[in-house]
């Protein structure tokens, strides 16, 4: 195996050793199976391949500064897995299941885990696809779940540096009443052709408002925004975002720090008055965002709008402190008060 460089790790599908299986079929799931083999058999009629019937999750292993490996929150992760296989109708694992799959793989991989002290972790990737050969659209009780994984570093290519977003003004990411609070794979699927058109303009983000109105701010391609106004974190409410796990643990991390949290709809108007504006996500974990500019049709027109937070690259106070809380914790040089890392055993 090639030496890993874990200083210039970035967010690849990075080819690890393995993946743990099950099967879900005739009511019950098939012992969990940690194989070398990555391919997957699937009947072509599958609903996975014709009606997107898949999701995901992703949550992160650290190496901690005692050398203990733990998990981050992984129970919400299973939650969250839950709720949005409720969604699609398929079965999903329970808590037990889900976190000793992780673990499996965690320890099928051990050569990809990063040691402590290079800011990079292990990105679990638990992924559940319905199976079921079929043409009409309804649920059926069979799935696949896998646990996959990739040694991580920085989604952009960069620790704690700003980045540029842009709103594009003629595409949505969900509708109202819709599928965005779920992480289902068909929601990223519509932002693959708006992200062509936002990189070749040069922006790393795209930040989506919400469908009804195009008033308020939902969220980024990738991860839920918050902004910073004085001593108040600010994060928008709305039925159209994913509930971030990242984004519930700044706002203990916030109050912790003696801050004010507002979770409500945030107006695109209130864009104006925030001091810092960032990106916050497990793969993108806090990521201040330069500026954000509206283009009204992305791949054609000229930015109407702009706003501008922190130019050049740079980072304000408030993320700084938040980034250096959280990360702490992940890697156990601050003390885990909310008991969110999970101890894996090796
Ligand atoms: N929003 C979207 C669209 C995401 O894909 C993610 C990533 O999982 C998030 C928000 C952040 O969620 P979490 O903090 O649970 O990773
Ligand atoms: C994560 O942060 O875990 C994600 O799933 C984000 C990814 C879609 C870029």
């Amino acid at each position: 195996m090639a030496e890993i460089n874990w200083d210039t790790l970035g967010f690849d599908a990075y080819r690890t050793r393995t993946v743990v299986k099950s099967h879900f079929k005739d009511g019950k799931w098939s012992p969990a199976e940690a194989t070398e083999e990555f391919s997957f058999t699937y009947d072509p009629f599958a609903q996975v391949f014709h009606y997107a019937i898949s999701c995901f999750e992703g949550m992160k292993a650290f190496t901690q500064k005692d050398g203990t490996v733990v998990i981050f929150r992984p129970e919400q992760n299973a939650a969250r897995m839950k709720r949005t296989a409720d969604y699609l109708g398929i079965p999903a694992p329970d808590e037990d299941m889900f976190i000793s799959m992780c673990e499996e793989c965690i320890r099928g991989n051990l050569e990809f885990l990063p040691p402590y002290g290079h800011k990079a972790s292990l990105y679990l990737r638990p992924l559940l696809v319905g199976m079921h050969p079929q043409m009409q659209l309804t649920p059926y009780p069979e799935a696949v779940f896998a646990v996959m994984c990739a040694p991580a570093g920085a989604y952009y290519g960069d620790h704690l540096r700003s980045f540029a977003a842009v709103i594009p003004g003629d595409f949505d990411r969900a509708a109202p009443k819709g599928s965005g609070s779920y992480k289902i794979g068909a929601n990223y699927a519509s932002t693959f052709r708006p992200y062509k058109y936002a990189h070749d303009a040069g922006y790393a983000e795209l930040l989506y408002l919400d469908s009804a109105t195009r008033s308020t701010i939902d969220e980024f391609g990738s991860s839920n925004f918050f902004g910073i106004k004085g001593n108040t974190y600010v994060t928008p409410l709305s039925d159209s975002v994913l509930p971030s796990i990242t984004n519930l643990s700044l706002r203990q991390v916030a109050e912790d720090l003696g801050m004010k949290v507002e979770r409500r709809p945030v107006p695109l108007e209130e864009l104006g008055e925030f001091d810092e504006v960032a990106a916050c996500g497990t793969a993108v974990v806090i990521t201040p965002i330069s500026h954000i500019d509206i283009k009204p049709q992305l791949a054609g027109s000229e930015v109407s709008r702009s706003w501008r937070f922190s130019p050049d690259g740079k980072v304000g106070p408030v993320c700084t402190k938040l980034y250096e809380r959280i990360t702490g914790i992940q890697f156990g040089e601050l003390e885990d008060t909310h008991n969110w890392c999970h101890k894996v055993s090796l």
